[in-house]
Order: structure tokens, then C-alpha cells, then sequence
């Protein structure tokens, strides 16, 4: 991507200052970025608008990831440098069957949302830690890391072109930036060609409004993800692999899957798309990330606030027998997912071959999605500095 303008040094942040030229509705238009914060930094992005706009959903049925605006961003990676960037019309880039993306799950990606406050402004939610995740991701992969500078900048050319696609608060836009593997090519060696693409999707609740508690099979045959493996890599194999326990639990009648550890199928690791945290009468705890679980940014911001609360927290890991004893010895029991889809999620029962734990307690979990929701939209106070406008 071209970067111009550097502004290096200068105070931030301070909003994003981006100058549109030509017709709103449809033809060629070129958009410079600067981008907030202490690095600051600006490029070019073209944008071709489209002639079409798509009706807009009905924002109070949107559910996940089942809409999506009328642009998209791309940028190309030709094994030397970055491309500029273009946004086009939703829908106008090719996916090629040839890729390694396509072969050989050559593909790492990010899930981030932009909220709007009651002042009507639009700000992402820790854009810099999804960034500095997506830059890890890609390095497992033999994949060029996108720029955190351009990661931020991208998203935010996007978001601004499609801001009035936000739903409003309780709803989000939902950022999925990809990297994957374009080049055609069979033989099995890292990509020489790479394309960076985001897209924007208007999203409410994961689980839908007004979820009930999930209930939980914890898989003791299938594994996730073990250690030395990229368990803790955000890319699609890890969610593809995931598919057929989550579908036998379904049948079972479960919402997700409790992932356990891949050696003793013992320890609590991951709860279906989500990382999971056990409290046991005072004690949290989530397991340490060793290399087979995701390092959630949501399950980062509940360490930080549970922290700052003075919870007794630890990251350790945590076996089924020990959630077992302690609900037999009658201690109170909570247990939550975090997620940037699902924000947190109370987990009400977690049965597997052999036994069942029932967890009726929510207190923490609703503190906890109350204190995360109440910072993205401004409600509460943002201590951390985890917003940034768009
Ligand atoms: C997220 O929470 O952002 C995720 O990436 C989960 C997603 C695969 C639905």
C-alpha cells in the first residue's frame, strides 16, 4: 500500500482527516487516510463506488455475519511490497481455486467492531491489539504481516465509506480483515503472492437477543487444537476443524463445544468460538495460553478488568474433576465465554460422556459484559484508552 504524507511525531490522537474527491454515487473517487494515534500516517486508497446500493437490513434482525456493505477493501502483497489499496463495490474480487488459500488454508483473519456512541461517533475497539494479532497470525503462516499502520488505516477507509451502514447501538459493524495466499500455484511452499481484503458486516447478537445461558458438550474424542500446532493462529482450518464435534453436540442438543486439552482430554481450553473462564466460589480462572488457544482481545480486556476490580484471578489451567469436586462440595460455580462475536456469554451446563456440572450463577459474566459494552459505546469510562475513532 502507498503510504504518503507521514506525520510521524505529531501529538495524537486526534480523529482520522480524510478528503474525498468526486461523485458520492458511484464512479472513481480517491481517499487519503491519516491514520489516529502517536504513529500517524497516511495513503492513498481508490475507491470505486458502486452504482448499485443494496437495501440496508432491518437493524433490529441482523443477527451474525449474514449481511454485508456495499464496499470492500483489497491490497496485494507481490512478494516485494504492498499495493495500493481499493475499495470496490461488495462482491467484485476473485477468489481463485488455485490458490493456497483455496489448496492449503493459506488464510489468516481478524474480527473486530466499530460502535457508535451517543454522540453519534464512530470508534473501533482495540484496533491495535487485533492488528498486532493479525501481524502474529501471518507470520505463522509464511505470510508478509500487514503493517499495524496500514491495518488501522484500511479499516478505517472502509468503515468511514460505509458508515451509515452501522446499525446503532445495541448493533455493531462486525470487521473482518483476511490475508490470504492468491498466488496460482499447487506445489506446497508459502505463497508468493498474498492479498489483504476487508469486508464490514452489520451485526447484533451472536447467540441472538436475549440468549439463555449456552449449554455445553465437552468433546473428550475430537481435540481442537494441541500444543506446537496454531491452535493459537486466527485462521479458518482452526474453525473448519471444529465443525463436525460442534455439529454432534448440536445434535445432542447443545449450543457449542467445551474444547479439552489434546493430551489427557482433561483440561478446559476453548468454549466453541470463545475463551473460557470458571469461577469457583471467589477464584476466576482461564487457561494459560500455551499455544493450543486463541489469544482472545476480549478475554484480555476481562483479565484487565477483573484486575482492576481486585477479583481473584488467575490464568491457569483447569481440569474437569477439579469443576466436578467443586460444585460437589456445593462451592459456587460460574462460567463464561469471551468473544468478539460474542462478547461474553454465560455458560450454563457443560455435560459429557460420564458426568454433567450444572453453573447457575451469572454475577461476574454480567458485570463483565456491562463493564466491556458499557466502554464501547461510552457509557462507562475508557481508562485503557481502547477506543480510537474511526
Ligand atoms: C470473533 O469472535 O471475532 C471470532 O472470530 C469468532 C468468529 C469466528 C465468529
Amino acid at each position: 500500500m502507498r503510504r504518503e504524507s507521514t506525520n510521524a511525531g505529531a501529538p495524537g490522537p486526534k480523529p482520522v482527516d480524510v478528503g474525498h474527491t468526486g461523485a458520492r454515487d458511484g464512479g472513481m473517487d480517491s481517499l487519503s487516510v491519516a491514520t489516529a494515534g502517536p504513529k500517524e500516517v497516511g495513503f492513498q486508497v481508490k475507491v470505486e463506488r458502486t452504482r448499485a446500493p443494496r437495501p440496508k437490513p432491518d437493524s433490529t434482525d441482523l443477527g451474525f455475519g449474514r449481511y454485508f456493505t456495499d464496499h470492500e477493501l483489497e491490497a496485494t502483497h507481490d512478494g516485494r511490497a504492498w499495493s495500493s489499496a481499493r475499495i470496490c463495490p461488495f462482491g467484485s474480487t476473485k477468489s481463485d481455486v488455485a490458490s493456497g488459500a483455496v489448496q492449503y488454508g493459506l488464510s489468516v483473519f481478524e474480527g473486530l467492531k466499530v460502535f457508535k456512541g451517543a454522540d453519534g461517533v464512530l470508534r473501533l475497539f482495540r484496533a491495535d491489539a487485533h492488528a498486532r494479532r493479525f501481524a502474529k497470525s501471518a507470520e505463522a503462516f509464511c505470510m508478509p504481516p500487514v503493517p499495524q499502520e496500514m491495518f488501522t488505516a484500511a479499516v478505517r477507509a472502509l468503515t468511514r465509506e460505509d458508515a451509515s451502514w452501522h446499525p446503532g447501538d445495541p448493533g455493531s459493524i462486525y470487521v473482518r480483515p483476511t490475508l490470504f495466499g492468491s498466488e496460482e500455484f499447487l506445489g506446497v511452499r508459502p505463497s508468493h503472492a498474498h492479498t489483504f481484503s476487508v469486508i464490514l458486516s452489520p451485526v447484533g447478537s451472536y447467540f441472538g437477543a436475549g440468549a439463555r445461558p449456552l449449554r455445553l458438550w465437552a468433546e473428550k474424542e475430537y481435540v481442537r487444537a494441541c500444543v506446537g500446532g496454531v491452535g493459537w493462529v486466527k485462521t479458518g482450518g482452526n474453525y473448519a476443524a471444529s465443525l463436525r464435534a460442534a455439529e454432534r453436540a448440536r445434535s445432542r442438543g447443545f449450543d457449542q463445544v467445551l474444547w479439552l486439552d489434546a493430551v489427557h482430554h482433561e483440561h478446559v481450553e476453548e468454549a466453541g468460538t470463545m475463551n473460557v473462564f470458571v469461577r469457583v466460589g471467589d477464584r476466576v480462572t482461564t487457561p494459560p495460553l500455551g499455544g493450543s488457544i486463541l489469544a482472545g482481545i476480549t478475554r484480555d480486556s476481562s483479565l484487565t478488568l477483573l484486575r482492576e476490580w481486585g477479583i481473584d484471578v488467575e490464568e491457569h489451567a483447569l481440569s474437569l474433576t477439579e469443576i466436578t469436586e467443586a460444585a460437589k462440595a456445593g462451592k459456587e460455580l460460574e462460567i463464561w465465554g469471551t468473544g468478539t462475536a460474542a462478547v461474553v456469554s454465560s455458560i450454563g451446563e457443560v455435560a459429557w460422556d460420564g458426568g454433567s456440572v450444572k453453573a447457575e450463577s451469572t454475577t461476574i459474566a454480567t458485570r463483565l459484559k456491562n463493564a466491556i459494552t458499557g466502554i464501547q459505546t461510552g457509557r462507562e469510562e475508557d481508562k485503557y484508552g481502547w477506543l480510537s475513532p474511526v
